[in-house]
């Protein structure tokens, strides 16, 4: 988009808050995801009305269908109910085909004119997403007509395998959800589906040959509350789609060019299936469908004929249900602890000559073995294996392809030798991620978070590849995994808008990119949101308080910010924002504690507001000086950041609100300017200890007139955290005789060793610490 067209888009928007009528009866071909290349012509405009026909060539059903969906599309949106006609008109119609030569089957052709408007696409796929597209550009809202302005869009996708993933096993989800999901793919151009089907928690699809897969394996007793918070609900949970049930679903999808691609998660994750059939594990049970979250040790027996037949079967049933190509067997997350101590899997790697190679470890090389013998049966099958990045370990199978979670590296590793890889590293794909920093304030979420727009900023395209390599980036996908998403509209508030941000990814170029003008066209994207009334994300709406120290003006400053430029008010007494006289138009100064809450304060009456208490003491906007460093994933705005005025509220240690070391200590140098007299500092820690995040070991401070010469003045120790402790946050205080310093040294000690009740204990734990204050 031009700068000038950018701002005409901005006008546009504002326009559009200001009289949603008058600006609702023009479309806008600038959608989301952007095509390649829209251009306005001087073709004329057209009306688009209620005597406006829909045609397609005569006796092509794809079409027809297409053809269809149209009309329902231009009525949900506008109210103008159109006729579908198949013969190939002229005038004043919109025409469908799908004779466009492209090499992108995908790709499509809009042109409009005062007489008509032409769909094309180079197949019904094409001509679909031209669908998609002209939906988009729709004003939504009831119209009389819709002035149509001449211009003609070439478009294609940027990659062939658009994805989204959807976990069904940790929470149920009906047939109805699971279509409603698909039409919100087909909304976002999104055209594979990656249905995880079967987990610890749940086993979905029936499978004739072992029905207790289901009557047992799909319903638990009770789920575990929270974040394995110990305690349970009490409720029986399941569910499961029949083999009836799936056939239909996959149609449903397959009319929306929407491949769905199952996965069966093995030889982890299989907890709910050796509830029904106990004899395919190490121990034989008893197996329970488990209740609670995280990786369980009861994994398939790979060391047992039995298990290689339940596979093989299994996935001839599957294969029966799901045309895809590509059929997804899991192997991530698949502890080796049962298998180092049973006596049949330690067999089958001596029989197999499967012993550690110095690359791998013996059990590695017997997943290895387990998933390339389900590679062998499906390209037996005729299809092709898809598995999470854990096949490289124990070397790949020799067809699959990869999709690459733990970050990107798999991936590069996996194109590096040759494989097809599908991009979906956690820190931008993983849309459990919370999109607000305080997750206590969002219906579900794992603890870590992930806006929009980090999702919008991934490149996807390794820079270390080989343009060779690189083709092998087939594509990128979003996971929603639903341990904290209890039903579908849960689902729907995690996956929007954060889809809109991943369909722009998948579909656009990156030279494209441009965050601005994407939250341009996010704001008219989402009209189309409430017209469908998705439960969608309202955080990007919200007000972004930004806060920095000035150490020279020993002041906090405050920027305001809104993803529209909303107009804000502000207020620093706690009183009411929206009807505060305060206008914000420039950064502001804070010297006192205050509570500063801004309003943004929209055209259509819609108002956001946003709250930062801000409390000073001695040490606030003083500069700090970080001695050891964080982790880098959890370094943020560094060593200002721990002097701001702010004091982290949210227990969401990845808030970026806290800073996180692991092996390090946090041990600074704080220079309050001038000699100062001191009696107290306090410092806060969060704690989460599943994830590794422990309290402080210890609490020093020493003081100094020269910055050179320290002695001590207070320090505490604290005893290593006990399995009961809670997960929260706390306070560390020192108190002393006062004493005059001008430089304060600050240390908190992190656990070097987590206790031995810990799933991973020995290993070194992360302190996380926020505001240090001085008093
Ligand atoms: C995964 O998130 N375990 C693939
Ligand atoms: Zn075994």
């Amino acid at each position: 988009m031009t700068f000038t067209s950018k701002i005409f888009a901005l006008f546009a928007f504002f326009a559009l808050l200001a009289s949603p009528r008058a600006q609702a009866q023009s479309a806008d071909f600038h959608v989301i995801p952007l095509p390649k290349d829209v251009k306005s012509t001087q073709a004329g405009s057209f009306q688009l009305d209620r005597t406006t026909l829909i045609c397609y060539p005569a006796g092509d059903k794809q079409l027809k269908r297409t053809a269809e969906w149209l009309a329902e599309y231009i009525s949900e949106i506008t109210g103008l109910k159109l006729t579908v006609v198949n013969q190939t008109m002229q005038r004043h119609c919109i025409r469908l085909s799908s004779a466009m030569r492209h090499e992108n089957p995908e790709a499509y052709n809009i042109r409009v004119n005062s007489e008509i408007i032409l769909i094309d696409g180079a197949s019904a796929a094409g001509t679909f997403y031209g669908v998609q597209t002209f939906r988009k550009a729709l004003p939504v809202g009831a119209a009389q007509s819709v002035r149509i302005p001449g211009t003609e869009v070439k478009d294609w996708p940027r990659f062939s395998y658009r994805g989204a993933h959807l976990d069904v096993a940790r929470h149920f989800m009906t047939a109805d959800s699971v279509k409603r999901f698909i039409d919100i793919l087909a909304l976002h151009n999104i055209n594979r589906f990656h249905w995880h089907l079967t987990d610890d928690q749940g086993w979905r699809i029936e499978i004739k040959k072992y029905p207790l897969l289901t009557k047992i394996g799909a319903w638990r007793d009770q789920t575990v509350i929270g974040h394995n918070s110990g305690k349970y609900d009490g409720t029986r949970h399941g569910g499961f789609y029949s083999q009836k049930e799936i056939k239909d679903i996959v149609k449903y999808a397959a009319e929306r060019h929407i491949t769905i691609i199952p996965e069966i998660d093995m030889p982890g994750h299989m907890q709910a299936a050796l509830a029904g059939y106990p004899e395919l594990g190490c121990t034989g049970g008893p197996y329970k469908v488990w209740q609670m979250w995280g990786v369980t040790d009861s994994v398939l027996c790979a060391g047992n004929e039995k298990t290689y037949e339940f596979i093989d079967n299994v996935l001839d049933e599957v294969v029966k249900l799901f045309p895809s190509e590509y059929i997804h067997v899991g192997g991530d997350e698949c502890p080796k602890t049962e298998w180092a101590k049973c006596a049949r899997c330690q067999a089958f790697i001596k029989a197999n000559h499967l012993e550690a190679d110095g690359k791998h470890t013996a059990e590695e090389r017997l997943q290895s073995y387990l998933i390339r013998h389900a590679e062998a049966h499906l390209n037996k099958l005729g299809r092709q294996m898809i598995g999470w990045d854990e096949t490289l370990e124990g070397g790949l199978a020799p067809n699959a392809t990869v999709m690459s979670w733990r970050g990107e590296k798999g991936g590069i590793e996996a194109a590096q030798q040759g494989h097809d890889v599908i991009m979906t590293p956690t820190n931008y794909c993983y849309f459990d991620y919370c999109q607000a920093t305080d997750y206590t304030k969002e219906p579900c979420g794992a603890s870590s978070y992930l806006p929009i727009e980090r999702v919008y900023s991934y490149d996807v395209m390794p820079e270390d590849l080989t343009a060779e390599q690189q083709k092998h980036i087939i594509g990128v996908q979003a996971n929603c995994w639903t341990e904290y998403m209890r039903n579908f509209r849960e689902v729907e508030y995690m996956i929007m808008p954060r889809y809109a941000a991943l369909s722009e990814i998948q579909w656009s170029n990156p030279e494209q990119k441009n965050w601005d003008d994407f939250a341009v066209r996010l704001g008219r994207y989402t009209d189309l949101y409430r017209k469908y009334n998705y439960n969608f994300a309202r955080t990007i709406y919200g007000v972004k308080i930004d806060l920095s120290s000035d150490a020279k003006k020993r002041a906090v400053i405050a920027t305001l910010s809104t993803i529209d430029d909303a107009p804000l008010h502000y207020s620093l007494d706690g009183s009411d924002p929206a009807k505060s006289p305060l206008i914000y138009s420039s950064p502001i100064e804070l010297r006192t504690d205050c509570e500063l809450r801004a309003a943004a304060v929209r055209k259509s009456g819609e108002v956001t507001t946003s709250s930062a208490t801000v409390s000073f003491n001695k040490a606030t906007a003083c500069p700090v000086t970080l001695l050891q460093k964080p982790n880098t994933a959890y370094t943020y705005g560094g060593g200002p950041m721990l002097t701001d005025g702010i004091r982290a509220t949210d227990t969401n240690f990845s808030s970026g609100k806290w800073m996180g070391f692991s092996q390090n200590d946090l041990e600074a140098i704080i220079d309050l300017g001038e000699a100062t007299s001191v009696s107290r500092v306090s410092v806060n820690t969060c704690v989460g200890k599943g994830a590794w995040v422990f309290d402080a070991r210890g609490f020093e401070v020493e003081g100094s007139l020269d910055g050179q010469n320290f002695s001590p003045i207070a320090s505490e120790s604290y005893p290593e955290m006990k399995e009961s402790d809670p997960d929260k946050i706390y306070t560390h205080t020192l108190s002393f005789d006062a004493t005059s310093v001008r430089y304060l040294k600050v240390k908190v000690i992190s656990e070097r060793c987590m206790p031995k009740w810990h799933g991973s204990a020995g290993k070194a734990g992360f302190v996380f610490v926020d505001e240090i204050a001085v008093f």
